[in-house]
């Protein structure tokens, strides 16, 4: 009894101690955001920075996740699954009452660098803000001098629709301390780099935000330390590695190769598909070719990931001699027969980082389900792959898959049944004739 007493004590305590320090966190928080948006009347913006801040919301990709399915642009409401919940992006329309119609300049950066939204409202990371930090005020100012010209529209997003605790916003404070605000800050120009190579790391790491889908994440979200643009798991497909790795990554790609895929969502090895095709359509294809230069030299730059390549599977095998027999009746008319494809139409598989990923659910995918190639200004007319799923078992398909991925100079592990089988479920795919 007497133990039970002290229990109940002991809790009651720590309780009270929680209320007061998570209603001092509050005060605190409001303080700082009131401290942080104070700021002078600014001239109107100019006709030439209204076109930069044009640019340069494509360049971010505002639009892909402020936008809902059939809604109107940067209205909000589109949901994005963070792994813990649900949050919707808001609307980011001049709207009075429910976009940020009111809005300073200055609030407007304390979003944009920090995550901390109206009255304080910390964020989700599922706005990346955390690259987003490495833009400067003078192009974050742009940026809002353009949103102010749209149509306002008058759109109620309920953004948060996590499950608790990850609902109180106030964690993020925490989630800051981590993983951001240590690293967060605007990009500073690297003396020893040339002007090119710094121009392109400022648009990879910040507006363009390459590394929420090419970098690995932990168990909360953050992008794990070291793993930088290395390729990771994106809800069903896979995000290939960006490093310099020759097998698997870009260091067997030009220069020019990376320029004319951002540029028009094909080059004469691969065609954009997929989450990239979106990122192609919506962002990278509106930048002019200096800019996409530069990414390039920076990309190139990064120093390649560890990988040990596996020898190739022996072309003797059974699945390999099906595999063969496969791709030449049924894949060669497009690809060719010795894998070079043809340039800005059907993908090579020659020396092919994506057909050797870590990850061959993509491929997979494909093959099961065809494709599209990218739409995009230089390139309208998008070839198309047919799909597979109704000819073939998974066990063929596994053949075909394992064939690509050891021949034409290419090794790496043989695909199984079972995966095509599950891919063949997830995305919804028909069974066999
Ligand atoms: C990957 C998806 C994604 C991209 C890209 C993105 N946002 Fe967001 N943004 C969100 C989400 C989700 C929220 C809501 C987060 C929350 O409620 O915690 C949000 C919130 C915001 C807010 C806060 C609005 C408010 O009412 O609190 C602003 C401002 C904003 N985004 C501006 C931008 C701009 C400008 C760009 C382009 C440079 C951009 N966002 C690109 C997902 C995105
Ligand atoms: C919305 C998620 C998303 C964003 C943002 C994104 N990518 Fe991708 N990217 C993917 C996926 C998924 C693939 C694989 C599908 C495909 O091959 O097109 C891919 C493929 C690629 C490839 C082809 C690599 C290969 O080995 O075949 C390149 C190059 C690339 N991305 C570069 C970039 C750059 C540079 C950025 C930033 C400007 C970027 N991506 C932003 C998801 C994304
Ligand atoms: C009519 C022409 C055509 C035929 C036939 C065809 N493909 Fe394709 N294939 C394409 C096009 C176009 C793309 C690019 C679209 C995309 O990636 O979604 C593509 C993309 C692919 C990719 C993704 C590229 C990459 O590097 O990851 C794979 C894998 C693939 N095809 C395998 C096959 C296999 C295996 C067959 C036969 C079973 C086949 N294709 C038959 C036209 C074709």
């Amino acid at each position: 009894m007497f133990t039970f007493r002290r229990i109940v004590v002991a809790v009651v305590c720590l309780g009270f101690l929680g209320v007061i320090g998570a209603g001092a966190l509050y005060a605190f928080n409001r303080a700082y955001y009131s401290s942080q948006i104070a700021e002078t009347a600014a001239p109107a913006p100019t006709a030439g920075q209204i076109a930069r801040g044009h640019y340069l919301a494509l360049a971010g990709d505002c639009i892909a996740c402020h936008t809902a399915p059939g809604g109107q642009p940067y209205a909000g409401g589109l949901q994005l699954n963070t792994g813990f919940g649900l949050v919707a992006a808001s609307n980011i329309t001049p709207d009075k009452d429910t976009g940020i119609g009111g809005w300073t300049t200055k609030q407007f950066i304390l979003a944009m660098h920090r995550g901390i939204g109206d009255h304080g409202k910390r964020l989700y990371p599922a706005m990346p803000y955390t690259a987003y930090a490495k833009v400067s005020d003078a192009d974050l100012t742009d940026i809002k001098a353009y949103l102010d010209t749209l149509p306002a529209v008058h759109h109620d997003v309920i953004a948060n629709q996590m499950p608790f605790p990850f609902n109180i916003r106030l964690m993020m404070v925490g989630w800051n301390m981590l993983f951001f605000d240590l690293g967060g800050q605007q990009y500073k120009n690297d003396p020893t780099q040339t002007a090119e190579w710094n121009r392109g790391a400022y648009l990879v790491q910040g507006l363009e935000h390459c590394s929420t889908c090419h970098t690995t994440k932990n168990l909360l979200g953050a992008d794990e330390s070291g793993k930088f643009l290395q390729g990771t798991d994106l809800a069903g497909w896979w995000a290939p590695d960006l490093t310099s790795n020759k097998r698997i990554g870009l260091g067997s790609w030009s220069e020019d190769d990376i320029v004319d895929f951002l540029k028009t969502g094909a080059n004469d090895r691969m065609v954009a598909a997929g989450p990239m095709a979106e990122a192609v359509h919506n962002s990278t294809q509106h930048l002019t070719v200096p800019d996409l230069h530069a990414m390039a030299v920076y990309l190139k730059s990064l120093p390649a990931s560890d990988d040990s390549a596996p020898s190739p599977v022996p072309a003797n095998i059974p699945a390999m001699v099906a595999g063969r027999a496969i791709y030449a009746e049924n894949c060669a008319a497009c690809h060719a027969l010795n894998g070079t494809g043809v340039p800005g139409m059907a993908p090579a598989f020659v020396h092919s980082p994506s057909v050797q990923a870590q990850n061959p659910e993509n491929m997979i995918r494909t093959i099961l389900a065809g494709g599209h190639v990218a739409a995009t200004e230089i390139n309208p007319t998008a070839a198309s792959m047919p799909p597979f799923d109704w000819k073939f078992t998974d066990a063929q398909l596994a053949a075909v898959t394992t064939y690509l991925r050891n021949s034409f100079g290419n090794a790496a592990p043989a695909v199984t049944a079972d995966e095509v089988a599950a891919k063949r479920k997830e995305i919804g795919a028909r069974a066999t004739n």
